[in-house]
């Protein structure tokens, strides 16, 4: 086979790791789980915010957070794994105080995201789906995250990093190990992935409008269609 060929790339691509017993699950937990669940007409619609709760408790999906879900919903535990084995956001292995993600989809790629990645690695001492020694990071290489507008993208505990370089990277990782304060670039300073977990799950902790919500070069076709007086055509028999 000649040239170059296409690589998938399925990170943690294995089960939960049942070995790991280990829990932070208490009642409190479980009467948050059951919180969740009645929020929905169908209970089980509740799952996914669920699963973001025992990430936050466990800091991954544990076996006893895929019993926990299972219990509150009335559901086998086979079900709740075939959920959260599924959506790559749900680790199957413990992460870091700060999981960093790294885009090196095709347009992050162009603008370097592959060398921010090299350097990432070099500075923390890991590749992805690894964490550091001290528990500090765990590293993910990210599919596109919906913000090539700001390639090439890097995320700390979910919160955008845009634009960035190799340089401004190695500062941020700094910031971070050192505790300093980091703001994303749109969106709210930097606390911890346990904390972005449980804001996921849907328990919120009063800090969504820290920072500004879209970027320039989001906003830069509409302030020209505005200059223009362009506007969409209304569909066909539409009675707007
Ligand atoms: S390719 Fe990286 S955000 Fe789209």
């Amino acid at each position: 086979m000649s040239g170059h060929e296409f690589q998938s790339y399925f990170p943690e691509s294995g089960s939960v790791d049942m070995t790991d017993t280990s829990t932070n699950i208490d009642e409190t937990t479980m009467a948050e789980l059951r919180e969740l669940a009645g929020r929905y007409p169908q209970s089980r619609s509740a799952l996914l915010p669920m699963l973001h709760l025992v990430q936050s408790v466990d800091g991954r999906v544990s076996p006893a957070g895929i019993e926990a879900c299972a219990e509150v919903l009335g559901i086998t535990t086979a079900q709740v794994s075939g959920v959260a084995t599924f959506y790559t956001m749900y680790r199957r292995r413990p992460g870091g105080k700060h999981h960093v993600g790294v885009c090196t989809t095709a347009l992050c790629a162009v603008m370097g995201g592959d060398a921010l990645l090299e350097t990432v690695e070099a500075k923390l001492g890991i590749h992805p789906d690894e964490i550091t020694p001290d528990g500090t990071f765990s590293l993910e290489r990210l599919e596109c995250n919906a913000a090539c507008d700001f390639a090439p993208v890097m995320m700390v505990n979910w919160e955008f990093m845009d634009n960035m370089t190799p340089a401004k990277a190695e500062g941020l990782l700094e910031d971070l190990a050192a505790g300093r304060e980091v703001q994303a670039s749109r969106g709210a300073t930097i606390t911890s992935w346990r904390e972005a977990e449980r804001v996921l799950a849907g328990f919120p902790d009063g800090r969504a409008d820290e920072g500004p919500s879209a970027g320039e070069a989001s906003l830069l076709g509409k302030g020209i269609a505005d200059a223009e007086g362009w506007a969409a055509p209304q569909p066909e028999g539409s009675v707007l």
